[in-house]
């Protein structure tokens, strides 16, 4: 038996102001997305805001249903909207927020499962990785580089290519 570590590394800023002014303007944006989000399920506000490569910004906010399921996060609507409109132009980075009436957020709100599967999709397809910046109101930003940080065992399309060719 072998015992493997992984080790995460990413990076934690006090404030917006510690960041670049690219990825500072970014964070805005995304506070920006927020204020589309319709959340009078959760009353949970999610906003997400891509730059990408041309400068261009792409906006998301996380859209609920009466159907629970047929709801989508902010990060998913985002990213699709890419994927359907500007996916010639590649995206550099994703910065996503969120914010409640109910209680405080001290930490920033981290991208569910699915949400970071998508952006793997997406990754892949562009063959470059998108800096993440999360972060909300009274938290400290954390910024990771590429969805490898949140999921370093992840499925790989190419291995259903090997298998279909035999490989
Ligand atoms: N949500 C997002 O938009 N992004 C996330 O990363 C996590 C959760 C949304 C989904 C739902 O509308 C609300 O937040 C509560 O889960």
């Amino acid at each position: 038996m072998t015992e493997h570590q992984i080790e995460i590394n990413f990076k934690e800023y006090i404030s917006l102001n510690e960041l670049d002014k690219a990825s500072h303007a970014l964070c805005l944006e995304a506070v920006k997305a927020m204020e589309s989000s319709h959340s009078p399920y959760s009353k949970f506000r999610v906003g997400a805001a891509l730059r990408l490569q041309s400068g261009k910004i792409v906006y998301g906010s996380n859209q609920e249903n009466v159907a629970y399921p047929s709801g989508l996060c902010a990060e998913r609507v985002a990213l699709f909207t890419w994927g359907a409109n500007h996916a010639d132009d590649p995206i550099e980075a994703m910065a996503v927020t969120a914010a409640t009436d109910e209680f405080e957020l001290l930490k920033p709100v981290t991208s569910c499962g699915a949400c970071l599967q998508v952006l793997a999709e997406f990754e892949k397809k562009q063959n470059k990785p998108i800096e993440i910046i999360l972060f909300c109101n009274n938290s400290p930003v954390w910024v990771m580089n590429g969805v490898n940080s949140f999921l370093p065992f992840l499925f790989f399309e190419n291995r259903l290519n090997a298998e279909v060719k035999g490989l």
